[in-house]
């Protein structure tokens, strides 16, 4: 059996250079975006994670050819797309929220959808609500059963419109990968508009889609009978590009993420140097430094974009426990996201989590009932500790958490973090940590 556990002995500066391929959040979905094809699909810079595993797994049990082409390249031929037995979609939807994305393709493509019960991390309810509205407007029919859930589409699918209650990333990419090809216009209101998004549209442009990105959030999308194949290179990882660069800052360290670029991390970039961190722009990648001197304490609000988006503020907590005062970190956008902090604390962190968010602070956008904050006194010592990775992000954290503690820590249960950062072990040892994986 796997003990899957990573001994690190902190207190050492991460310093080299590592790259960043394809973004998990678009890569995943460019993915279920070949399904809707006629002819074959080419995705290059796809990261070897296991969330694209899952998803390769998904695409084979519908009868979709996935061939590895050339080193982070695949090929996907959907020219046979088949029903898939439910055991085999089943035992791969429980790690991953993706297959909720496979809804609108397998209507147009097969005429029922079945989705068993998602996966993904636990960091609050993450319901399903505003997929399965969106889906009832292009008149599809959802029953819910033991298995999951069923979709069919009797009267066929037609344009709708649709305003999401809050401009939700799945929905959208929902609303998107369904409104191609149905019949007439779509307009969604209150879309999301996260790179990766913007990204999904070029892809379905490429194969053929009509699609108006308009502003205030609006979206038109003309469906269309058919669409062809498309060859892509996925977006760059800024989750994975912002989570290296707060390891450089929490370790003191210096790390060049080569793939990086400015303009998707703008936002990030801004808190990262209000905390005290440097970087440098190249063509290939940023330059990620701890440039001397004490690290400041900020306020923060995560958001949707192109607010601070909320998968970077656990990385940034690490640094923020070596800041000289108090930070917050309000998060909007899940309500059970600051878990991972129990771990820091015990390592020595001064951080309290107010469950109810801080209504006393003045806040940018108004707070979402969900909210909670998270108050970071510094600097604090963090020494080592025995941790358990709860969730993708969270385990990055606790990683960077152990490098810079003093002294040993254990953390089980990492397989988790491959499920979003590739080669992280092989990146860890470029960068000089000193750790021994148990794989
Ligand atoms: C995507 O999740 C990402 N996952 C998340 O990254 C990311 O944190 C999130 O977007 C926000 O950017 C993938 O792309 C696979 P949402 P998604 O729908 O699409 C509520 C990571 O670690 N909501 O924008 O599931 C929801 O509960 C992951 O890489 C409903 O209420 O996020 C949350 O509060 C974690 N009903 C908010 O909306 C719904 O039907 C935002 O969720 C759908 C969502």
């Amino acid at each position: 059996m796997k003990s899957d556990k990573i001994v690190i002995n902190g207190g050492k500066p991460l310093r080299g250079r590592i790259e960043v391929r394809g973004a998990k959040n678009l890569a995943t979905k460019a993915m279920v975006a070949a399904l809707l094809a006629e002819s074959p699909s080419v995705l290059r810079d796809v990261p070897d994670i296991s969330d694209v595993g899952v998803v390769t797994g998904m695409l084979e049990a519908y009868g979709v050819s996935v061939t590895t082409t050339a080193e982070g390249e695949l090929t996907f031929d959907p020219s046979n797309v088949e029903k898939a037995h439910f055991s085999k979609i089943d035992a791969l939807a429980g790690s991953s929220r993706i297959p909720i994305l496979f809804c609108g393709p397998l209507l147009h493509r097969l005429g029922e959808a079945l989705i068993p019960d998602l996966g993904g991390c636990r960091i609050g309810d993450r319901p399903i609500d505003f997929h399965l509205d969106a889906l009832r407007a292009f008149g599809a029919v959802v029953d819910k059963s033991y298995e999951g859930i069923r979709l069919t589409a009797p009267n066929g699918l037609s344009g709708a419109e649709i305003e999401l209650p809050y401009p939700s990333v799945g929905a959208t990419e929902q609303v998107l990968l369904t409104a191609v090809r149905a019949k007439g216009v779509t307009e969604l209101k209150n879309a999301a508009i996260e790179p990766e998004i913007m990204d999904l549209i070029a892809i379905l442009q490429k194969m053929g889609a009509i699609i108006n990105v308009e502003p205030n959030r609006v979206i038109f999308i003309e469906g269309v009978d058919k669409l062809e194949g498309y060859n892509h290179r996925a977006l760059f990882d800024r989750n994975e590009a912002a989570s290296w660069a707060s390891a450089a800052l929490a370790t003191e360290g210096d790390i060049f993420v080569g793939g990086a670029k400015q303009a998707e991390l703008m936002n990030f970039l801004n808190i990262f140097r209000k905390v005290g961190g440097a970087f440098d722009i190249h063509e290939d990648g940023i330059r990620f430094y701890h440039p001397g001197g004490e690290l400041k304490p900020v306020v923060v609000e995560t958001d949707v974009h192109p607010g601070f988006m909320t998968d970077w503020q656990q990385p940034l907590i690490v640094a923020l426990t070596k800041a000289q005062g108090i930070s917050v970190v309000h998060e909007t956008v899940y309500e059970n996201r600051f878990g991972f902090t129990d771990a820091l604390i015990e390592m020595g962190a001064d951080i309290v989590v107010h469950k109810d968010g801080l209504e006393s602070v003045t806040r940018r956008v108004p707070r979402r009932p969900l909210e909670q904050a998270a108050v970071i006194t510094g600097p604090t010592k963090l020494h080592g500790a025995d941790i358990r990775v709860p969730d993708l992000r969270g385990g990055f954290s606790h990683l960077i958490a152990a490098l810079t503690a003093e002294g040993q820590s254990t953390i089980s249960n990492v397989g988790i973090i491959s499920r979003g950062y590739e080669h992280f072990i092989d990146k860890l040892r470029a960068l000089g940590a000193d750790f021994v994986y148990e794989g």
